[in-house]
């Protein structure tokens, strides 16, 4: 009998179940003097969302892991990269950067909570990224050496030389006339950044040989910077209630998208163009990469 054939939706909404499922037991819901910290953490980290970052270290690991190693030692460095996703969302739509009150389809962390809260709830979520993945652990972790690999690789994707260099200059070139180039320096950090070292992650945890990892490297690069074109279209062309955040944010903050600097037109282009060169990268990895692929088709055709 044949195997079933692979249905993406089916993947999607059985990896979102055990991810939000390891997010769940993250956050303490006790009493304490921070209750209201941790009421706001776990506010913004279950509000919903795709969960695209963790499942695509599930899937890169799935796709490079030819020894059979247990998905369990890749699962604490998905959620982490779940936790300082979130907190770059809570942050970026503070007053003080886009000034935004809908994500995931509910009042924004500081609309909710206020801008100090919002604050803090944005730094307990990087740190706890850092307490989950240097964790003491019996049983599934990965080697020591393997693990301060992905560390590293975590902070420099969240840090200066990453997201958060990337939304610096965001902000700093709003309003001016950029190059094509510095579009793609503020993409591929802003976004591109976590997404690439989310799929990175995979690999180094499967241990996963260089031609392996050059692989995932491309593919992450190409899918970050055609997920935040995607992120721009929609920002314009988008649905307000299935994206659950305001559309016209970019517009009103005279940003440097890519639709704004090449049009419309080349920006679908280059978006399906950076999906079509994603899937070849990953060609090498075999059947085990179905998952990946598929995700690079969806990255150009969500609707969220
Ligand atoms: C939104 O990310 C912010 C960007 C980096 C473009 P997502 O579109 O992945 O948001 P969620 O996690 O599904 O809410
Ligand atoms: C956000 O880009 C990137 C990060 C949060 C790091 P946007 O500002 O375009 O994301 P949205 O549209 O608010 O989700
Ligand atoms: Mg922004
Ligand atoms: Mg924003
Ligand atoms: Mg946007």
């Amino acid at each position: 009998m044949n195997a079933a054939p692979f249905s993406l939706k089916t993947y999607l909404e059985g990896r979102k179940h055990i991810i939000n499922a390891s997010l769940e037991r993250l956050i303490p819901t006790d009493r304490s003097p921070a209750a209201r910290l941790f009421e706001a953490m776990r506010y913004s980290l279950m509000a919903g969302g795709k969960r695209l970052r963790p499942i695509l270290t599930l899937a890169a690991f799935d796709a490079t892991n030819k020894t059979g190693l247990p998905l369990e030692r890749a699962m604490p460095f998905a959620c982490a990269m779940e936790c300082i996703h979130t907190y770059s969302l809570i942050h970026d739509d503070l007053p003080a950067m886009d000034n935004d009150d809908l994500r995931r389809g509910l009042p924004t962390c500081h609309k909710k909570f206020g801008e100090a809260l919002a604050i803090l709830a944005g730094d307990g979520l990087l740190t706890l990224a850092f307490e989950i993945c240097s964790a003491f652990e019996e049983g599934h972790a990965a080697p020591a050496e393997v693990r301060l690999r992905a560390i590293h690789v975590i902070a420099q994707a969240a840090g200066m030389n990453g997201m958060v260099g990337g939304q610096t200059a965001d902000m700093e070139l709003e309003g001016t006339n950029i190059s094509f180039q510095e579009l793609d320096y503020i993409h591929d950090r802003k976004t591109g950044a976590l997404l690439r070292a989310s799929v990175l992650l995979g690999g180094i945890l499967a241990e996963a040989g260089p031609r392996d990892m050059q692989a995932l490297v491309d593919y992450g690069t190409r899918t970050g910077l055609a997920f935040q074109i995607r992120d721009d279209i929609l920002d314009i062309e988008g649905d307000e209630k299935t994206m659950g955040k305001a559309r016209g944010s970019d517009e009103r903050k005279k940003k440097a998208t890519w639709p704004a600097v090449h049009g419309m037109k080349q920006a679908k282009e280059r978006m399906q163009e950076l999906c079509e060169l994603a899937i070849q990268d990953i060609q090498i990895l075999g059947d085990q990469a179905t998952p990946l692929k598929a995700i690079a088709e969806y990255i150009m055709k969500r609707d969220h």
